[in-house]
């Protein structure tokens, strides 16, 4: 069952940016793809635990600031070695609101 949490303002979120945020006990990584498209990751770099939150964000793929890894910021999936996917969340938009179900994954 879905767990809808209050993650951040829409308005504080521009097109193609990331913000880093906590939510419940977790370090998340929000993205905003395009106008209507937000994504979110655990947002500890599985690498060495950098910040995917403070990452650049291009398209679809988030670069992690400390060394330079890649992921989808929609689907987890690093960009060199697929068998790595970083822990991803639902997130939807209510009431000007991005909300996330933390109990994914
Ligand atoms: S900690 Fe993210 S690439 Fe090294």
């Amino acid at each position: 069952m879905a767990s809808w949490t209050p993650l951040a303002r829409v308005s504080d979120c521009p097109p193609g940016t990331a913000k880093e945020l906590v939510a419940g006990d977790r370090v998340i990584a929000l993205f905003r793809v395009d106008d209507d498209t937000f994504c979110a990751l655990d947002g500890v770099c599985p690498h060495q635990g950098g910040p995917l939150g403070k990452g650049t964000l291009d398209g679809c793929v988030v670069t992690c600031p400390w060394h330079g890894w890649q992921f989808d910021v929609c689907t987890g999936e690093n960009q060199i070695n697929r068998q790595i996917v970083q822990p991803w969340f639902d997130v939807r938009v209510e009431d000007g609101w991005v909300l996330i179900d933390l109990e994914r994954p």
